[in-house]
C-alpha cells in the first residue's frame, strides 16, 4: 500500500515538473501572441508602443496604482495584469479589442478605478487593463445646456467644466470628484441632486461606444435597447463607453448646505425615526443624507455612543429652507446658524468635506482626498425601521463599533421615473438608499477579512429591516458577496443570483442586448451580463 502511494506521489510530482513548464510557457506565448497582435494593429500616427506597460516598464506598478482607489486589492497578493494599456486613441482601444478576442485574454476596463471590489483591475484569470485616464475631455455647451465627456473624465472635472462656464447649471452626479464617468455613468450614478433630477443616467442624451467588432456607435448607430443597458446596466458587459453626451441642469446661483448632529443623548432615536418618516417626502429640493456612526461618548468616559449627522444640500436660500423644514421636519431643530450659502459648485467641495475657502479648482485635482482599504454593501429602505429596531441596530453597531450606515433619501423625482426606464429599477417605494462602509488603514488580508466580515455583520443584523425577496442592491456600489460569475457553463445562472438583485425586473431586458451585441460573451468581469445559455460560443 505504501510503495503504491509512493509510487503515485513520484508520478505525481513528475506529472507537476513537466506541466507546470507548460502552462507558463503557454500562458508567455500567448502574451507575446499578443503583444505582436497589438504592434500589427498599430498606426504610424498612434504607434501603439507609446501607451504600453508591461511588468518589465519602470513606470508599471506606478501607472497600475495610480487608479487603485481601494487599497484592499492593492496587496502584493493582488493578482496583476499581463500588461496596461493607456490608450490615447481610439484606435489603441480597437486594436486591444481585436487582439484580445484573437487570443482569448480577458480585458478589464478602468476609468476612474472607484470600483468598491475593484473588479476594473484585478481578475483571477490572466487578464490586462485598458486605462482610459487619458480620454478625459469636457466640452460643455451652455446655449444647448449638454456636454460631452470622455470616459476618464472625473466627475470633478465635469463639474468644474459646468461652473466654469455657467453658475447656474449643475449636474446630479457623485459627490465624490475623482470618481470616474466610464464606471460612474454607465452604472447609475446618484449624487444630493437626485430628489429634484433623478440618477445620473436619467439625464444623458447621447454616448459613444466601442463595440466587440471595434465599430464605433453613437445612440442613433447603437440603437434604442444598447444606449438603454449602458445608461445603468454597467458599460462593461456591453462595450467600451468612449463618451457620454449629458444634459445639464439648472440650479440657482445660491444654494444651502447644512451639516446638523444628534448623538445618542441627544435623542438621535427620535430625530432618525422621524427622518425615515419625511425624508423622501419633503420638497424635492431638499436632500438630507443621514449618517449614523459610533463615536466616544462625551457624557461616559471610556463608553462609545451613537451619532447620527445629517448633510444637507437645498436648492435655494437659507430663508426658503428654514421655513420649509419648520413645516415638515421641525424634529430636527435646524437653525439659520447651521445654514451656509453658497454657490452650487462651492456646495460640491463642502459635500466632500474641502475647508471652507478652497478654490473651486481644486475639482480638477486627481488626487483622492482619502485612500483607505474598504469594504462597501448596499440595501433598500422601503418602511421606517421602528424604535426598537433602531435601539437594536444600535447596540450592534456599538459592538461592532467601525462600520458606518449611510442613508441617502429617495422620492421626489426618483418616484416619478418609471423602473423600467433604465436598468436601473430601485425607484417608487423605496424611502432609501443604504450604504454600509467600513474603512482601515492597515495592510493584510487577514485584517481585511476582519473589517469584511464586521460590514457583513451589520448587514445581516439589518436583514428583517430592508427590502426582501429579493433583497436588493445597487450595481455602483459593487459588491461581489452578492454572487459571482466564473463565466464557464453556468454564466447564465450565475448571472440571475446577482443581477436580480441589481435590476430586479430590467435583468431579463439587459441578457436580450447583451446576447445580441457580444454573443460570445468578450466583454466580461466577476458581475457581467451573461449571454442566453443557447448563445454561448
Ligand atoms: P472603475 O474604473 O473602477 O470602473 C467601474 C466599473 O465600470 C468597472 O466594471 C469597469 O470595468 C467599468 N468601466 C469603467 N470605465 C468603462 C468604460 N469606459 N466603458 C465600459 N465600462 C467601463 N456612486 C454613486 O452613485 N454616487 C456617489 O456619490 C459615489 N461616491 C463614491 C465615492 C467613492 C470614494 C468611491 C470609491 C465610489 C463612489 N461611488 C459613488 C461609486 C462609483 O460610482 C462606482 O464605483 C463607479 O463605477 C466608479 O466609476 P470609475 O470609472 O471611477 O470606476
Amino acid at each position: 500500500m505504501r510503495t503504491s502511494i509512493l509510487a503515485i506521489a513520484s508520478l505525481l510530482s513528475i506529472f507537476l515538473l513537466l506541466s507546470i513548464p507548460c502552462a507558463t510557457s503557454s500562458n508567455d506565448s500567448v502574451h507575446e501572441a499578443f503583444l505582436q497582435c497589438l504592434y500589427d494593429q498599430s498606426q504610424p500616427s498612434n504607434p501603439i508602443s507609446a501607451v504600453l506597460y508591461t511588468p518589465n516598464n519602470s513606470s508599471f506598478s506606478s501607472v497600475l496604482q495610480s487608479y487603485i482607489r481601494n487599497l484592499r486589492f492593492n496587496e502584493t497578493t493582488t493578482p496583476k495584469p499581463l500588461l496596461i494599456l493607456t490608450a490615447l486613441d481610439v484606435s489603441h482601444i480597437q486594436a486591444a479589442i481585436v487582439c484580445a478576442k484573437t487570443h482569448g485574454l480577458q480585458m478589464k476596463v478602468r476609468s476612474g478605478g472607484h470600483d468598491y471590489e475593484g473588479v476594473s483591475y484585478w481578475s483571477d484569470s490572466p487578464f490586462f487593463i485598458l486605462d482610459m485616464f487619458n480620454l478625459r475631455s469636457v466640452n460643455v455647451n451652455i446655449s444647448d445646456e449638454t456636454a460631452w465627456v470622455q470616459s476618464g473624465a472625473t466627475l470633478g472635472e465635469v463639474y468644474y467644466g459646468i461652473a466654469n462656464k455657467s453658475n447656474t447649471h449643475g449636474f446630479p452626479a457623485g459627490v465624490c470628484p475623482t470618481v470616474g464617468v466610464g464606471g460612474h455613468l454607465s452604472g447609475g450614478g446618484y449624487g444630493n441632486m437626485m430628489r429634484k433630477y433623478g440618477l445620473t443616467v436619467d439625464n444623458i442624451v447621447d454616448a459613444q461606444i466601442i463595440d466587440v467588432n471595434g465599430r464605433v456607435l453613437d445612440r442613433a448607430a447603437m440603437g434604442e435597447d444598447l444606449f438603454w443597458a449602458i445608461t445603468g446596466g454597467g458599460g462593461v458587459s456591453f462595450g467600451v463607453v468612449l463618451a457620454y453626451k449629458i444634459k445639464l441642469v439648472v440650479v440657482p446661483s445660491i444654494v444651502t448646505v447644512f451639516t446638523v448632529e444628534r448623538t445618542y443623548e441627544q435623542h438621535a432615536t427620535d430625530v432618525v425615526y422621524r427622518w425615515q418618516q419625511v425624508a423622501d417626502k419633503l420638497d424635492n429640493r431638499i436632500f438630507i443624507r443621514m449618517i449614523i456612526d459610533v463615536v466616544n461618548s462625551t457624557t461616559k468616559t471610556g463608553e462609545k455612543t451613537i451619532r447620527a449627522s445629517f448633510l444637507s444640500l437645498f436648492l435655494g436660500d437659507s430663508k426658503t429652507l428654514l421655513s420649509l423644514m419648520n413645516q415638515s421636519f421641525p424634529e430636527l431643530g435646524l437653525n439659520q446658524t447651521d445654514c451656509i450659502e453658497m454657490s452650487w459648485a462651492e456646495s460640491v467641495l463642502y459635500w466632500t468635506g474641502f475647508a471652507s475657502g478652497t478654490p473651486v479648482d481644486i475639482l480638477l485635482s486627481r488626487t483622492p482626498q482619502v485612500l483607505t482599504h474598504l469594504k462597501r454593501k448596499s440595501d433598500y429602505l422601503q418602511q421606517p425601521i421602528p424604535k426598537d429596531g433602531l435601539e437594536f441596530i444600535f447596540q450592534k453597531m456599538i459592538e461592532l463599533e467601525r462600520p458606518v450606515l449611510t442613508f441617502n433619501p429617495y422620492g421626489g423625482r426618483m418616484s416619478e421615473i418609471p423602473a423600467s426606464e433604465k436598468p436601473f429599477p430601485h425607484r417608487a417605494g423605496n424611502i432609501a438608499k443604504i450604504q454600509y462602509a467600513t474603512n482601515w488603514n492597515e495592510d493584510g488580508v487577514e485584517i481585511a477579512n476582519h473589517y469584511v466580515n464586521l460590514t457583513r455583520k451589520l448587514h445581516g443584523y439589518m436583514t428583517p429591516f430592508v427590502s426582501k425577496f429579493p433583497r436588493q442592491a445597487f450595481l455602483n456600489y459593487r459588491d461581489l458577496d452578492i454572487g459571482i460569475n466564473h463565466n464557464g457553463p453556468n454564466s447564465f445562472l450565475e448571472g440571475a443570483v446577482y443581477g436580480v438583485k441589481y435590476f430586479l425586473g430590467n435583468y431579463n431586458r439587459l441578457v436580450k442586448v447583451k446576447t445580441k451585441v457580444d454573443p460570445g460573451n468578450f466583454f466580461r468581469n466577476e458581475q457581467s451580463i451573461p449571454v442566453l445559455p443557447s448563445r454561448r460560443k
